[in-house]
């Protein structure tokens, strides 16, 4: 049953092969649920679920704060037995009544944690009322553990990759060019956008974790190019230009061995990453470089991660431009909608306005964090 926890299948597939296993020892368990958490937003995040029928709810987030109940356990450690779920039925939350819809009768949830701060929360639901007896919850803290570990498990390559990266960016100039804050809104942004066009195509809360935890290292082939061109006062010459360009190449080389460095090479994610950093500059119209590609021929992660840039660009300040207002920036990619822009990826982050102001607000500018650098553009090159 380890072996659930290795291997290049999405996380989904492990976790119902773990599932598997619990239905054949404890079958009155129907669904197992994972949510993650950010602490620096409070947002807990659906993950990964396995359930018998169709799914209560996903691409799903709410602010832990919202949700008093998960809050306490997380404040505690503890875990919630709730034997009678028809009396969540007046709750105001949504995911409480969702459950209840589906014919959920009792549950089980738990938080888990990585390195002693809270990572998510585990669930297992039942239809049955009353199902989590002592001697079930006895047989259950097994699986417990062991969906913790996967879930542990499978963020542990991505957040060693990042870091390595962090690392390397202090060391260079990129920092100069790009601040940390720059990148916490623009993953942000990204996972805003991503969640609300995932479905669409066909996507899953795997993909929104992953394009939000791999879009900060989208300008990662910026590392090492010359500081002459990269902190260069005023336009680039064409070969300048071709050098800075060619940060997109350099960044797919990067990521390959970085990859290998870092055991993520047989990682189901690893091409949400390739694509983000391989196509982050291709334009819907088919201008953008290095290939060229147009309309969904361009992966989905990287239109994404487009105009979560873009957008984090215009609304900050430079010493060549002053930060855009968010209505100034938004009319502004309006304009460039369908031609620079995915349309759809635009409208995601421009129907959820309070939360982009959220994630501003949260990720405000270290004023001494800013250190000079010009560059003639007010968008991403
Ligand atoms: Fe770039
Ligand atoms: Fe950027």
């Amino acid at each position: 049953m380890l072996d659930a926890i290795g291997g290049t299948e999405s996380f989904r597939a492990r976790l119902e092969v773990v599932h598997g296993e619990l239905r054949a020892d404890l079958p009155g368990i129907r669904r197992v649920a994972v949510a993650i958490y950010d602490p620096q937003t409070d947002l807990l995040q659906t993950f990964l679920h396995s359930t018998d029928g169709p799914a209560p709810f996903t691409l799903y987030s709410v602010r832990l704060a919202d949700v008093p109940s998960l809050a306490e356990l997380a404040a505690t450690g503890e875990a919630r037995v709730l034997d009678d779920l028809e009396a969540l039925r007046a709750s105001p939350a949504r995911h409480s009544r969702l459950l209840i819809e589906r014919g959920y009768r009792s549950s089980y949830t738990l938080p888990f944690h990585d390195r002693g701060a809270l990572a998510g929360f585990l669930f297992f639901d039942s239809d049955r009322p009353g199902y989590f007896e002592p001697a079930v919850l006895r047989h259950l803290a097994v699986y417990a553990q062991l969906v913790a570990l996967l879930v542990v498990h499978a963020l542990e390559p991505v957040r060693l990759l990042r870091s390595a990266v962090d690392v390397a960016r202090e060391m260079s100039r990129l920092r100069d060019q790009e601040t940390g804050a720059h990148l916490d809104r623009m993953a942000r942004f990204a996972r805003l956008i991503a969640r609300e066009v995932a479905g669409r195509e066909g996507r899953d809360d795997e993909f929104v974790e992953f394009v939000h935890r791999f879009a900060p290292l989208h300008d990662v082939g910026k590392i090492g190019i010359p500081d002459r061109v990269l902190l260069k006062a005023g336009p680039l010459d064409a070969e300048e230009l071709a050098t800075m360009r060619g940060h997109v190449e350099r960044g797919v080389r990067l990521v390959d061995s970085l990859a290998a460095a870092f055991g993520l090479a047989h990682s189901p994610h690893l091409e949400i990453l390739r694509n983000i950093v391989a196509c982050h500059h291709e334009r819907v119209d088919g201008s953008g470089y290095p290939r060229g590609l147009a309309g969904s021929a361009i992966p989905l992660e990287a239109r994404v991660v487009a105009v979560a840039d873009a957008f984090d660009a215009l609304t900050s300040t430079r010493p060549y431009k002053r930060a855009w207002s968010n209505d100034e920036a938004f009319a502004h990619l309006e304009e460039l909608a369908g031609r620079r822009y995915d349309a759809e990826c635009l409208r995601a982050l421009a129907v959820h306005r309070a939360e982009v102001e959220a994630i501003q607000h949260r990720f405000r500018e270290g004023a001494d964090e800013l250190a000079p650098f010009h560059e003639a553009y007010a968008e991403p090159v």
